[in-house]
């Protein structure tokens, strides 16, 4: 039976263009697929993308378009970045594809059948364009949305919830008792923050919003975010669904890979609902930090289009490649930690590394093959005991990287090979073949030298390949090496190549980067779509636009509108309603003798706010009790992002005068 592995990347929110941040963990999952892929495994490697929501709803209304065609323009974005990027995915998830709605939709009624979904209320302060409710601790030291700090305002929804406390010991158990997350040490603050406090229920939908899978069996309520997205690792593979059949070929997962900020629901919350489903777990959860730019006040900021500051893939792989953009980002990353992003940081690397350390290798090699012996290596040869000991080096990059891969460990994997990188160099330095070359009586272990280096670089390219895919079969054209000869298992041994090795000169695979011009160059181009994107989005936070799509009422007659009284009124007395937090009771002058009116703006409004300003008051509105208290009209308010305010009105208006 074939080996198999099965690597997944999060679906990625199709609400933007895509940029080198999202790049990190595609590029990083391609590395392994690869990897695996080489080392004989039969590999699935999913990606996709995450294609409801409010969010996505407002942004297809705001353009005109329905949020299908909305998501369609840019998942196509994605597509092409990942082509782009060499990504070899073997399966691409929307969920908007039938198969995972319906998929969604019998999980879903599985687990409400099974008694883990119930329903419920869920109030608490919501932020729109992160379609996420927050609880007070966790708002920003502005009482704004944590992740966006735009304002959140009051909202509550009849919901459906998921319980997970039966399930607290077991994922308890799997953070601190096996190797599940990685790193591990993140398991502290996932229990001590979630778990030992009490895991909360899990809202699983939503009743105002529609663009979402619907609850089959509740059709006013759409599923909201976690059941939706997480399930596409098990649907993508036909889990209740007839589209694919490799659930039980694939399941359970052997790397879901995701960033920092979406550890908790795939530590807690995705644990928990395979627990509740009777399936097995995944084995690794590989959680990385963020890609970082400096932000304006020197501290570094997650790169995210809402922060306007993102660095377009595309941009920088036209200018140094897509190697080198991959093996950047994945050199700089360790896993756990977030990395900083710089033009300096980058052209350096690129430099040291691709340009002077590994290029340099290969074009001093087989220019040396070239110049000494006309291509081909003669094959009488003289070693040296030297030569054992940077044989040995080069021989135990092999099982070194397969361990990091094995963890999901890709800076440290790099760095292995790199150091082997070095170490061929320093064998030029050391064996001097310029000289070996002067000397006709030296030419056999000019001979040996050469092929030595030959081997080596045989095996780092090889190595090396997953993770920059289109220059290393390059490589092996220039150092005369066949598809065979970079097999994996022929990684661990020297000798492979022909004793008789024919080179090719070729093009320069990194090319040296003028680093002052080019950083000068590019941090202008990357500053000017960054204020681009910073102008658009501060345009679009101060613009007149609602946060929500305005969606009109049934057309009215101005007959209708005529049976509405609104009058002005002027506050002269307020207090809170006994035990309610909601309700503030006002007394107005309306100019026919004063009423008493309840409103429930008591989050908004201290009493001493509201004395002594006049407002609108519907003054025709039949009386009804609040809390056993007379209200007799209501006054007008407008609902906005930072909450409710009431509409004030000019205070040269007589009260009593009728507004129309
Ligand atoms: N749709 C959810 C994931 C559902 S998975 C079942 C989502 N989407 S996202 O598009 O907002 O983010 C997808 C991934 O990209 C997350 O892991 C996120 O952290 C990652 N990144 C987005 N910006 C990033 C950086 N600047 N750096 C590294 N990763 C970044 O969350």
């Amino acid at each position: 039976m074939s080996k198999k592995f099965y690597i997944t990347t999060p679906i990625y929110y199709p609400s933007g263009n895509p940029h080198i941040g999202h790049c990190y963990t595609t590029v990083a999952c391609d590395s392994i697929a690869r990897y695996k892929r080489m080392q004989g495994y039969d590999v699935m490697f999913l990606t996709g993308t995450d294609e409801h929501g409010l969010k996505i709803e407002q942004k297809a209304a705001e353009e005109g378009v329905t949020p299908k065609e909305y998501v369609d323009v840019i998942v196509d974005r994605f597509k092409k970045l990942w082509s782009y990027m060499n990504i070899s995915y073997d399966r691409y998830i929307r969920t908007t594809d039938d198969y995972h709605v319906e998929s969604v939709q019998k999980i879903f009624k599985t687990l409400y059948d099974k008694g883990y979904i119930y329903k419920g209320k869920y109030s608490g302060k919501y932020c729109t364009p992160c379609e996420s409710f927050w609880t007070d601790s966790q708002l920003d030291e502005h009482g704004c949305c944590p992740e966006c700090h735009r304002p959140v305002k009051f909202a509550e929804e009849e919901a459906y919830f998921m319980k997970m406390s039966p399930f607290a010991d077991r994922i308890e158990k799997l953070l601190t008792e096996t190797d599940y997350l990685r790193p591990k040490t993140r398991a502290v603050e996932l229990v001590n923050n979630f778990i030992k406090p009490g895991l909360e229920d899990l809202c699983v939908s939503r009743t105002s919003f529609t663009w979402g899978v619907p609850v089959s069996f509740d059709d006013k309520h759409v599923v909201y975010v976690w059941i939706d997205a997480l399930s596409n690792y098990i649907t993508a593979l036909g889990y209740e669904n007839s589209a694919y059949a490799d659930f039980d070929k694939f399941w359970p997962a052997d790397v879901h890979m995701v960033a920092k900020d979406i550890m908790r629901f795939h530590a807690i919350i995705w644990p928990a609902m395979l627990m509740a489903l009777d399936l097995p777990l995944p084995k690794h959860l590989a959680v990385h930090g963020w890609i970082t730019m400096a932000g304006k006040n020197g501290e570094s900021e997650k790169m995210s289009k809402s922060l306007g500051n993102v660095v377009d893939p595309f941009v920088l792989g036209e200018r140094y490649g897509q190697d080198a953009i991959r093996y950047h980002i994945l050199r700089e990353m360790a896993l756990g930690a977030d990395s900083l992003f710089s033009n300096e940081i980058m052209i350096n690397r690129i430099n040291s590394d691709l340009a002077n350390g590994f290029g340099n290798l290969v074009s001093r090699t087989v220019a040396m093959a070239d110049k000494y012996f006309g291509g081909t290596l003669p094959t009488e040869r003289e070693s040296d005991a030297l030569d054992e000991e940077f044989k040995s080096v080069i021989l135990g990059l092999c099982p070194t990287v397969d361990g990091f891969v094995d963890e999901t460990k890709i800076k440290q994997a790099l760095e292995a090979i790199f150091e082997g990188v070095s170490r061929a160099n320093k064998y030029i330095d050391e064996t001097e073949p310029w000289k070996l070359g002067k000397d006709e009586s030296k030419k056999p272990r000019l001979a040996a030298v050469l092929y030595n280096l030959l081997e080596a670089i045989r095996i780092t390219s090889a190595l090396l390949a997953p993770f920059m895919p289109t220059t290393m079969p390059k490589v092996w054209e220039q150092i005369g090496a066949s598809a065979s000869d970079v097999e994996y298992d022929k990684l661990s041994k020297f000798g492979v190549l022909p004793e008789d090795v024919t080179v090719h000169k070729g093009e320069i695979l990194f090319p040296r980067i003028d680093a002052d011009k080019e950083i000068e160059e590019l941090n202008d181009i990357l500053r000017k779509n960054m204020e681009a994107a910073q102008a658009k989005l501060s345009g679009e936070e101060k613009g007149e636009a609602p946060a929500e799509p305005i969606e009109l009422a049934p057309e009215i007659t101005i007959d209708d509108f005529a049976k509405v009284e609104i009058r002005v009124a002027k506050v002269t007395a307020c207090e809170k309603v006994k035990k309610s937090d909601k309700l503030l009771c006002l007394q107005l002058d309306d100019g026919m003798g004063g009423r008493q009116v309840v409103s429930g703006i008591a989050q908004y409004y201290a009493p001493e706010d509201l004395i002594g300003k006049k407002l609108q008051l519907i003054a025709n509105l039949k009386p009804v009790k609040l809390r056993g208290v007379d209200s007799n009209g209501m006054i007008c308010a407008a609902d906005t992002p930072d909450g409710v305010k009431v509409i004030f009105v000019d205070d040269s208006i007589p009260v009593g005068s009728k507004i129309r």
